[in-house]
């Protein structure tokens, strides 16, 4: 963990849609939490996006990786994403650019229920809902090896290969390790389709088992994927922390989100230890509701929580989940969890709470 205690530099790229909305107010969050706590947070932001892609078509800098290695602590970014730019091009470069070249393996997502009023599932309460999702975040099916083979035609082929390297797996699940004994948990599950996927998820199971002996005291578990989820609907209580493959956990953590409230209340942080890494809300840009100041900024100023905890400002990181409990449960929501307030009131809203710890 970076020793940052008096001052923080945090690199900030609002991005497409929403981000450009809920961004500032975490930003705003962020500041009266160091305020109060007598620290600074210097923030400086970038204007890379759609808009700077069209005006210009820069996306990532060939130098940016670097330069965030050097001269910042965390990155805190908005979404990426935009009509105009039917390919996606942008956001590939810079958000999946940056998770390869900073090589930000884990991705961490606690889906955490807040207040029980937000849960879809009935009966259940905060103490139910309270485990994090670790998704290997650099490898799987995402890596974009595969191709086509008569593209266009009846007998078409279309490949997708499925990358799971022995590093790869196993720092993934050693960092989900650690990642439970340093916040208290005790239980882990480990999921894969090894029933099915019987060469990459071998690999999973082999080097699940051969770790679990450095860990005894965790409680492992493993289930199969399909098993992970209905277990997930149908008792949330048995887990903490879960670790998994890319694309098992980028479907969990969603279905995980959804169970503690939703899009609007998700945080998620891109992590390599000991390095720069990279803090955002789960949803995306929301073209929908993007420009109408309606966006919930939660989610953003819960990923500055995780941000600030990871720093080590973990009073001021607490100041901010305080804030949203309260937020939560006084019914000070934006429209999407039923509340009438904007992003900004919102915000501002946040921020005063915040201050009053000083
Ligand atoms: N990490 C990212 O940057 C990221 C993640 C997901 C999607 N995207 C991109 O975002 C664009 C839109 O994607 P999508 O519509 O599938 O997902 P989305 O998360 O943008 O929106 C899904 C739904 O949730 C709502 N929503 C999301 N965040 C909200 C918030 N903070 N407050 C209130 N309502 C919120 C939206 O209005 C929409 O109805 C696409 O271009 C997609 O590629 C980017």
């Amino acid at each position: 963990m970076p020793e940052t205690a008096g001052k923080i530099r945090i690199a900030v790229i609002p991005g497409d849609g929403i981000g450009k909305e809920v961004i500032p107010e975490a930003c705003k969050v962020i500041e009266a939490a160091a305020r109060a706590g007598g620290r600074a947070a210097e923030m400086v932001s970038f204007d890379w996006g759609a808009d700077r892609y069209l005006a210009d078509g820069v996306t990532l800098p060939a130098d940016a990786p670097e330069m965030f290695r050097r001269e910042f602590d965390a990155i805190l970014l908005g979404a990426m994403g935009d009509p105009r730019v039917p390919s996606n091009q942008h956001a590939a470069d810079i958000l999946l650019g940056l998770r390869a070249k900073l090589d930000l393996y884990a991705n961490v997502r606690p889906c955490i229920l807040l207040d029980k009023k937000y849960t879809p599932l009935a009966g259940r309460s905060e103490t139910d809902i309270r485990f994090t999702v670790i998704r290997e975040n650099t490898e799987g099916l995402y890596v974009g090896v595969g191709g086509f083979f008569k593209k266009g035609t009846a007998d078409e082929v279309a490949l997708q290969e499925e990358v799971n390297t022995r590093k790869g797996v196993e720092r993934v699940i050693r960092f989900a390790c650690e990642f439970a004994r340093r916040n208290g948990l005790k239980k882990l599950c480990m999921s894969d389709k090894s029933n099915a996927l019987t060469f990459g998820h071998d690999l999973w199971q082999r080097v699940y088992h051969e770790l679990r002996p450095e860990y005894p005291d965790i409680a492992f578990s493993h289930l199969y994927v399909d098993t992970l989820v209905m277990q997930m609907v149908r008792d949330p209580s048995q887990f903490e922390v879960i670790v998994t493959c890319n694309l098992f956990g980028d479907i969990a953590s969603d279905l995980g989100a959804q169970l503690a409230g939703g899009l609007g209340l998700a945080g998620s942080g891109n992590i390599h230890p000991g390095s720069v890494s990279l803090f955002e809300p789960v949803h995306g840009s929301a073209p929908n509701i993007a420009g109408r100041g309606i966006a919930n900024p939660v989610g953003s100023v819960l990923t500055s929580a995780m941000m600030l905890a990871h720093l080590g400002w973990d009073r001021e990181s607490r100041w901010l989940d305080a804030a949203v409990r309260a937020s939560l449960r006084e019914g000070k929501t934006t429209p999407d969890l039923g509340g009438s307030m904007g992003t900004k009131e919102l915000g501002d809203w946040l921020a005063r709470h915040v201050a009053g710890h000083s």
